[in-house]
């Protein structure tokens, strides 16, 4: 049986390669993508999903429309230089795709009511979308949903926009404080496990070449313009962390990631704005079991090229 998945991504390029891969892995449903502001502005990032699900034959999946940026109402940094100025590298989307239907927010409590306690929401971009969810519509907004997987924080290493804090949280920490408060059955995939899950360009020259899917024309331009943008901020690196593929992947490989239980907390305002905080000690505080969130604290790496490779060449249903 396959997991029902909401996605909620800023595509960008690291979405994108996650949102190809819910598309094509036989275990998951994608039941509707939430596009928002993030690696690209709003409008971008909806055209990309739509790009993707019109190449994939999958437009029958609601796109619904996300926020333009944060709640504290700061003006928002794009990242051209990662992501690209269309946030698929050097790709852009034809302009016939503007016409996709797109949905207003309302239409992800009609997703949840329609999977009642039988779906799971993926997060792999800021926070803002959910947090506006339980402002809304109350503590309860979310109560149907089975668990939430979010990329999202770093936990005892460095963060990658600034010192302390990983790009999900720190965009929109108080977004993200919020979910980690009103949310429940969080399975949190930080930097620290995906910092690691890294493809490498022989692995995507391969896909390039062999890949049966129709995303094939896209693998090596979008990969190779990621990867160039790792290798000038982290010297040496072998390959580029596709991190949203993460937490996707954990949910349909469950012996992927281990991770630990701690109360999850966000740093709102300040010097540490974004920065995750848990109580790593070995005697941790106790906490109500209600206020525990799961922090992915390792993963099997060498598991995470393979099924990659596996989805990419297999396609959905064979
Ligand atoms: C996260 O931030 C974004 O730039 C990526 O798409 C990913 O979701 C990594 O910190
Ligand atoms: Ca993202």
């Amino acid at each position: 049986m396959a997991y029902n998945v909401l996605m909620v991504a800023d595509p960008g390029i690291d979405d994108s390669f996650a949102i190809m891969y819910a598309l094509l892995n036989p275990k998951i449903n994608l039941v509707g993508i939430v596009s928002g502001y993030g690696n690209t502005p709003k409008e971008k990032s909806i055209k990309n999903t739509a790009y993707l699900l019109n190449l994939g034959g999958r437009v029958d999946i609601p796109i619904i429309a996300g926020t333009a940026g944060p709640l504290s109402g700061e003006l928002v940094q794009y990242y051209p230089e990662i992501h690209g100025k269309e946030g698929l590298g050097p790709i852009r989307p034809p302009d016939t795709i503007k016409d996709a239907k797109v949905y207003d927010i309302n239409k992800i409590l009609e997703i949840v009511s329609q999977y009642k306690n039988n779906i799971v929401i993926v997060s792999v971009g800021r926070l803002t979308e959910l947090a506006l969810m339980f402002i809304l519509y109350g503590n309860n907004a979310l109560k149907d949903v089975s668990a939430f997987y979010i990329m999202g924080g770093a936990f005892l290493v460095p963060g990658n926009i600034s010192a302390e804090a990983e790009a999900n949280f720190y965009v929109d920490p108080i977004a993200a404080n919020m979910v980690m408060e009103k949310a429940h059955n969080i399975y949190l995939h930080p930097l620290n496990i995906t910092n690691n899950a890294l493809i490498t360009p022989d692995v995507i020259r391969f896909l390039g070449e062999n890949s049966p899917t129709p995303f094939k024309p896209l693998l090596v331009p979008a990969f190779d313009y990621y990867f160039k943008a790792y290798q000038k901020n982290v010297p040496g690196i072998k390959g580029a962390p596709l991190h949203d593929v993460v937490p996707l992947m954990a949910l349909s490989e469950p012996d992927l990631v281990k991770y630990i239980p701690r109360r999850v907390r966000v740093e709102e305002f300040g010097e540490a704005k974004g920065k995750s905080i848990a109580d790593f000690r070995p005697k941790p505080d106790k906490e109500p079991p209600e206020s525990l969130d799961y922090i992915g604290v390792e993963a099997d790496y060498q598991k995470f090229t393979v099924n990659f490779m596996e989805i990419f060449m297999r396609g959905k249903g064979s």
